[in-house]
Protein backbone atom coordinates (compact mmCIF):
# COMPACT_ATOMS: atom_id res chain seq x y z
CA UNK A 1 0.00 0.00 0.00
CA UNK A 2 1.44 3.33 -1.29
CA UNK A 3 0.73 6.47 0.81
CA UNK A 4 0.54 9.72 -1.13
CA UNK A 5 0.08 13.49 0.44
CA UNK A 6 -0.20 15.81 -2.61
CA UNK A 7 -2.76 15.83 -5.72
CA UNK A 8 0.57 15.25 -8.52
CA UNK A 9 1.62 11.96 -7.13
CA UNK A 10 -1.79 10.32 -6.87
CA UNK A 11 -2.66 11.32 -9.86
CA UNK A 12 1.11 10.44 -11.21
CA UNK A 13 0.46 6.86 -9.64
CA UNK A 14 -3.35 6.50 -10.59
CA UNK A 15 -2.57 7.39 -14.29
CA UNK A 16 -0.07 4.05 -15.07
CA UNK A 17 -3.15 1.92 -13.90
CA UNK A 18 -5.65 3.84 -15.80
CA UNK A 19 -3.90 3.67 -19.30
CA UNK A 20 -4.19 -0.02 -18.98
CA UNK A 21 -7.79 0.40 -18.21
CA UNK A 22 -7.85 -0.74 -14.98
CA UNK A 23 -10.98 -0.13 -12.66
CA UNK A 24 -10.41 2.31 -9.65
CA UNK A 25 -12.88 2.45 -6.64
CA UNK A 26 -12.90 5.40 -4.49
CA UNK A 27 -14.42 5.77 -0.49
CA UNK A 28 -13.97 9.05 0.92
CA UNK A 29 -13.72 9.76 4.56
CA UNK A 30 -12.67 11.67 7.42
CA UNK A 31 -10.34 8.75 9.08
CA UNK A 32 -10.26 6.98 12.27
CA UNK A 33 -11.39 4.24 10.61
CA UNK A 34 -14.35 1.60 12.57
CA UNK A 35 -16.17 -1.54 10.58
CA UNK A 36 -18.88 0.37 8.99
CA UNK A 37 -16.14 2.69 6.57
CA UNK A 38 -13.93 -0.93 6.50
CA UNK A 39 -17.59 -2.63 5.14
CA UNK A 40 -16.62 0.58 2.02
CA UNK A 41 -13.52 -0.92 1.38
CA UNK A 42 -14.32 -4.14 1.34
CA UNK A 43 -17.08 -3.64 -1.08
CA UNK A 44 -14.42 -1.31 -2.89
CA UNK A 45 -12.13 -4.08 -3.00
CA UNK A 46 -14.51 -6.77 -4.16
CA UNK A 47 -15.32 -4.86 -7.57
CA UNK A 48 -12.61 -2.88 -8.99
CA UNK A 49 -9.20 -3.16 -9.87
CA UNK A 50 -7.63 -0.44 -7.89
CA UNK A 51 -8.88 0.95 -4.36
CA UNK A 52 -7.86 4.38 -3.25
CA UNK A 53 -9.09 5.23 0.18
CA UNK A 54 -8.79 9.39 1.30
CA UNK A 55 -8.70 10.20 4.58
CA UNK A 56 -9.25 14.12 5.13
CA UNK A 57 -10.95 15.77 7.68
CA UNK A 58 -12.39 18.79 5.55
CA UNK A 59 -12.35 22.27 7.62
CA UNK A 60 -14.78 23.13 5.30
CA UNK A 61 -17.77 21.02 6.21
CA UNK A 62 -17.60 22.14 9.83
CA UNK A 63 -19.01 25.14 11.57
CA UNK A 64 -17.37 27.53 13.39
CA UNK A 65 -18.95 25.97 16.65
CA UNK A 66 -18.66 22.29 15.63
CA UNK A 67 -15.70 20.01 16.68
CA UNK A 68 -13.56 19.92 13.61
CA UNK A 69 -10.36 20.52 16.06
CA UNK A 70 -11.49 17.92 18.42
CA UNK A 71 -12.52 15.10 15.91
CA UNK A 72 -10.77 12.06 16.74
CA UNK A 73 -7.86 11.16 14.24
CA UNK A 74 -5.19 7.97 14.43
CA UNK A 75 -3.42 8.26 11.54
CA UNK A 76 -1.24 4.83 12.07
CA UNK A 77 -4.08 2.55 13.35
CA UNK A 78 -5.47 3.71 10.27
CA UNK A 79 -3.03 2.92 8.18
CA UNK A 80 -2.74 -0.18 9.66
CA UNK A 81 -6.47 -1.53 9.46
CA UNK A 82 -6.24 -0.16 5.14
CA UNK A 83 -3.03 -2.16 5.30
CA UNK A 84 -4.78 -5.62 6.26
CA UNK A 85 -8.02 -4.58 4.34
CA UNK A 86 -5.77 -4.82 0.68
CA UNK A 87 -6.01 -1.23 0.09
CA UNK A 88 -4.18 0.14 -3.01
CA UNK A 89 -3.31 3.76 -2.36
CA UNK A 90 -4.36 6.07 0.77
CA UNK A 91 -4.52 9.53 -0.20
CA UNK A 92 -3.51 11.75 3.09
CA UNK A 93 -3.48 15.42 2.12
CA UNK A 94 -2.82 18.41 4.47
CA UNK A 95 -5.24 21.02 4.25
CA UNK A 96 -2.91 23.29 1.86
CA UNK A 97 -2.65 20.26 -0.66
CA UNK A 98 -6.26 20.20 -0.73
CA UNK A 99 -6.97 24.32 -0.22
CA UNK A 100 -3.91 25.70 -1.10
CA UNK A 101 -5.35 28.96 -1.74
CA UNK A 102 -9.20 29.66 -0.32
CA UNK A 103 -11.98 28.59 -3.12
CA UNK A 104 -13.60 31.01 -5.52
CA UNK A 105 -16.10 27.92 -6.66
CA UNK A 106 -18.36 25.91 -4.25
CA UNK A 107 -21.00 23.68 -5.27
CA UNK A 108 -24.61 23.75 -2.90
CA UNK A 109 -27.49 21.73 -3.80
CA UNK A 110 -30.93 23.57 -3.25
CA UNK A 111 -33.16 22.68 -1.76
CA UNK A 112 -31.43 19.17 -0.69
CA UNK A 113 -28.07 20.92 1.10
CA UNK A 114 -30.38 22.89 3.11
CA UNK A 115 -33.12 20.64 4.44
CA UNK A 116 -33.22 18.24 7.21
CA UNK A 117 -29.11 18.32 8.62
CA UNK A 118 -28.46 21.29 5.91
CA UNK A 119 -30.96 23.29 8.19
CA UNK A 120 -29.10 22.19 11.74
CA UNK A 121 -25.58 22.84 9.92
CA UNK A 122 -25.80 25.85 7.59
CA UNK A 123 -22.93 25.49 5.21
CA UNK A 124 -22.02 21.36 5.86
CA UNK A 125 -23.66 20.17 2.39
CA UNK A 126 -21.61 22.59 0.20
CA UNK A 127 -18.15 21.51 2.00
CA UNK A 128 -19.18 18.26 1.41
CA UNK A 129 -20.36 18.42 -2.28
CA UNK A 130 -17.19 20.88 -2.67
CA UNK A 131 -14.55 18.28 -1.50
CA UNK A 132 -16.33 14.96 -3.10
CA UNK A 133 -16.17 16.82 -5.82
CA UNK A 134 -12.43 17.69 -5.71
CA UNK A 135 -11.75 14.28 -4.79
CA UNK A 136 -13.87 13.02 -7.64
CA UNK A 137 -11.76 15.41 -10.02
CA UNK A 138 -8.45 13.91 -8.07
CA UNK A 139 -8.83 10.37 -8.04
CA UNK A 140 -11.21 10.32 -11.33
CA UNK A 141 -12.47 6.93 -10.06
CA UNK A 142 -14.81 4.51 -12.27
CA UNK A 143 -16.61 4.00 -8.55
CA UNK A 144 -17.18 5.81 -5.27
CA UNK A 145 -18.86 4.09 -1.87
CA UNK A 146 -20.98 6.05 0.57
CA UNK A 147 -22.52 4.87 3.39
CA UNK A 148 -26.75 4.82 3.74
CA UNK A 149 -25.98 6.16 7.46
CA UNK A 150 -25.29 9.25 6.15
CA UNK A 151 -28.39 9.44 3.82
CA UNK A 152 -28.90 12.79 3.01
CA UNK A 153 -24.88 13.07 2.02
CA UNK A 154 -25.79 10.01 -0.43
CA UNK A 155 -28.82 11.78 -1.70
CA UNK A 156 -26.65 14.76 -1.83
CA UNK A 157 -23.91 13.31 -3.76
CA UNK A 158 -25.98 11.31 -6.15
CA UNK A 159 -27.65 14.47 -7.42
CA UNK A 160 -24.38 16.25 -7.79
CA UNK A 161 -23.19 13.61 -9.86
CA UNK A 162 -26.35 13.61 -11.71
CA UNK A 163 -26.53 17.24 -12.14
CA UNK A 164 -22.75 17.63 -13.16
CA UNK A 165 -22.57 14.36 -15.32
CA UNK A 166 -19.77 13.06 -13.25
CA UNK A 167 -18.64 9.86 -14.96
CA UNK A 168 -18.83 8.23 -12.00
CA UNK A 169 -20.90 4.96 -10.14
CA UNK A 170 -21.99 5.97 -6.50
CA UNK A 171 -22.88 3.39 -4.50
CA UNK A 172 -24.55 2.98 -1.32
CA UNK A 173 -23.58 1.02 1.11
CA UNK A 174 -25.76 -0.29 4.19
CA UNK A 175 -25.23 1.08 7.68
CA UNK A 176 -22.62 -0.91 10.22
CA UNK A 177 -23.98 -0.99 13.31
CA UNK A 178 -22.63 -2.43 16.76
CA UNK A 179 -24.39 -5.59 18.41
CA UNK A 180 -26.35 -3.44 20.00
CA UNK A 181 -27.96 -1.70 17.12
CA UNK A 182 -25.82 1.62 17.74
CA UNK A 183 -25.13 2.61 13.95
CA UNK A 184 -21.32 3.21 14.17
CA UNK A 185 -19.43 6.08 13.76
CA UNK A 186 -16.24 7.69 14.42
CA UNK A 187 -17.67 9.91 16.86
CA UNK A 188 -18.73 7.12 19.42
CA UNK A 189 -16.18 7.44 21.36
CA UNK A 190 -16.62 10.45 22.91
CA UNK A 191 -19.80 8.43 24.24
CA UNK A 192 -19.54 7.75 28.33
CA UNK A 193 -21.16 3.82 29.40
CA UNK A 194 -24.62 5.69 30.39
CA UNK A 195 -24.45 7.37 26.90
CA UNK A 196 -23.95 4.33 24.84
CA UNK A 197 -27.34 2.76 26.61
CA UNK A 198 -29.40 5.45 25.83
CA UNK A 199 -28.07 5.62 22.72
CA UNK A 200 -29.73 2.69 21.87
CA UNK A 201 -33.28 3.86 21.67
CA UNK A 202 -32.20 5.83 18.28
CA UNK A 203 -31.95 2.58 15.99
CA UNK A 204 -34.83 0.69 18.41
CA UNK A 205 -36.97 3.87 17.58
CA UNK A 206 -36.14 3.29 13.75
CA UNK A 207 -36.85 -0.27 13.97
CA UNK A 208 -40.23 0.05 15.44
CA UNK A 209 -40.98 3.05 12.88
CA UNK A 210 -40.51 0.56 9.91
CA UNK A 211 -42.09 -2.24 11.38
CA UNK A 212 -45.53 -0.01 11.77
CA UNK A 213 -44.84 1.09 8.01
CA UNK A 214 -44.04 -2.64 6.64
CA UNK A 215 -47.53 -3.70 8.73
CA UNK A 216 -49.77 -1.26 6.90
CA UNK A 217 -49.44 2.27 8.91
CA UNK A 218 -49.11 4.63 5.49
CA UNK A 219 -50.36 8.15 8.47
CA UNK A 220 -46.72 9.30 8.77
CA UNK A 221 -47.62 10.83 11.72
CA UNK A 222 -48.56 8.04 13.57
CA UNK A 223 -45.37 6.83 12.82
CA UNK A 224 -43.76 9.71 13.89
CA UNK A 225 -45.69 9.68 17.03
CA UNK A 226 -45.09 6.95 18.41
CA UNK A 227 -40.94 6.79 17.49
CA UNK A 228 -40.99 10.47 18.81
CA UNK A 229 -42.54 8.56 22.44
CA UNK A 230 -40.21 5.98 22.42
CA UNK A 231 -37.08 8.65 22.01
CA UNK A 232 -38.88 11.08 24.45
CA UNK A 233 -39.03 8.51 26.94
CA UNK A 234 -35.39 8.29 27.04
CA UNK A 235 -33.79 11.40 29.38
CA UNK A 236 -30.28 10.51 28.37
CA UNK A 237 -31.35 11.90 24.52
CA UNK A 238 -32.41 15.09 23.46
CA UNK A 239 -34.14 14.79 20.05
CA UNK A 240 -32.84 17.32 17.12
CA UNK A 241 -34.81 15.90 14.62
CA UNK A 242 -37.27 13.54 13.09
CA UNK A 243 -38.40 12.96 10.15
CA UNK A 244 -40.20 10.85 7.32
CA UNK A 245 -39.20 11.32 3.63
CA UNK A 246 -39.23 10.35 0.14
CA UNK A 247 -35.95 8.39 -0.07
CA UNK A 248 -34.99 9.86 -3.70
CA UNK A 249 -35.29 13.61 -3.14
CA UNK A 250 -35.95 13.90 1.25
CA UNK A 251 -39.20 15.26 0.68
CA UNK A 252 -41.50 15.36 3.60
CA UNK A 253 -44.40 12.62 3.30
CA UNK A 254 -47.60 12.70 4.93
CA UNK A 255 -49.01 9.80 3.20
CA UNK A 256 -46.86 6.56 3.10
CA UNK A 257 -47.26 5.21 -0.15
CA UNK A 258 -43.80 4.38 -1.16
CA UNK A 259 -40.70 3.73 0.11
CA UNK A 260 -39.59 6.29 2.30
CA UNK A 261 -36.44 6.79 4.85
CA UNK A 262 -36.68 7.72 8.46
CA UNK A 263 -34.07 10.00 9.97
CA UNK A 264 -33.05 10.76 13.37
CA UNK A 265 -30.48 13.33 15.09
CA UNK A 266 -29.87 13.17 18.33
CA UNK A 267 -27.42 14.95 20.94
CA UNK A 268 -26.38 12.08 23.50
CA UNK A 269 -24.01 13.50 25.89
CA UNK A 270 -21.22 15.30 24.03
CA UNK A 271 -22.43 13.84 20.43
CA UNK A 272 -24.60 14.84 17.84
CA UNK A 273 -25.79 11.28 16.45
CA UNK A 274 -27.49 10.49 13.20
CA UNK A 275 -29.19 7.65 11.92
CA UNK A 276 -31.47 6.15 8.94
CA UNK A 277 -33.65 3.03 8.06
CA UNK A 278 -35.71 2.99 5.06
CA UNK A 279 -39.25 1.46 5.29
CA UNK A 280 -41.55 0.08 2.56
CA UNK A 281 -45.23 0.20 2.57
CA UNK A 282 -46.38 -3.59 1.71
P1 LIG B 1 -16.80 9.88 7.43
O1 LIG B 1 -17.75 10.31 8.51
O2 LIG B 1 -15.42 9.45 7.82
O3 LIG B 1 -17.50 8.69 6.65
C1 LIG B 1 -16.88 8.14 5.50
C2 LIG B 1 -17.86 7.20 4.84
O4 LIG B 1 -18.16 6.11 5.70
C3 LIG B 1 -19.22 7.91 4.53
O5 LIG B 1 -19.67 7.53 3.25
C4 LIG B 1 -20.12 7.37 5.63
O6 LIG B 1 -21.49 7.35 5.27
C5 LIG B 1 -19.57 5.95 5.80
N1 LIG B 1 -19.96 5.40 7.10
C6 LIG B 1 -19.79 5.97 8.33
N2 LIG B 1 -20.33 5.19 9.29
C7 LIG B 1 -20.84 4.10 8.66
C8 LIG B 1 -21.55 2.92 9.10
N3 LIG B 1 -21.81 2.72 10.39
N4 LIG B 1 -21.93 2.04 8.17
C9 LIG B 1 -21.68 2.23 6.84
N5 LIG B 1 -21.03 3.32 6.37
C10 LIG B 1 -20.61 4.24 7.26
O7 LIG B 1 -18.78 11.15 5.60
C11 LIG B 1 -17.65 11.64 5.66
O8 LIG B 1 -16.62 11.05 6.35
C12 LIG B 1 -17.28 12.95 4.96
O9 LIG B 1 -18.41 13.79 4.92
C13 LIG B 1 -16.71 12.75 3.53
C14 LIG B 1 -17.71 12.06 2.59
C15 LIG B 1 -15.40 11.94 3.58
C16 LIG B 1 -16.38 14.15 2.91
O10 LIG B 1 -15.48 14.85 3.69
Amino acid sequence: MERYETVAELRAALDAGRRTGKTIGLVPTMGFLHAGHLELVRRARAENDHVVVSIFVNPTQFGPNEDFSSYPRDMERDLQLLREAGVDAVFTPGVEAMYPEPLATSISLKPLGEMLIGKVRPGHFTGVATVVAKLFNIVQPTRAYFGEKDFQQLTVIRRMVRDLNFPIEIVGVPTVREEDGLAMSSRNVRLSEENRRAARVLSAALGKGAALVSAGESDAARVYAVMRQMIDAESGVALRSLDICDVRDLAAVERIDRPVVLLVTAEVGPVLLIDQREARPE
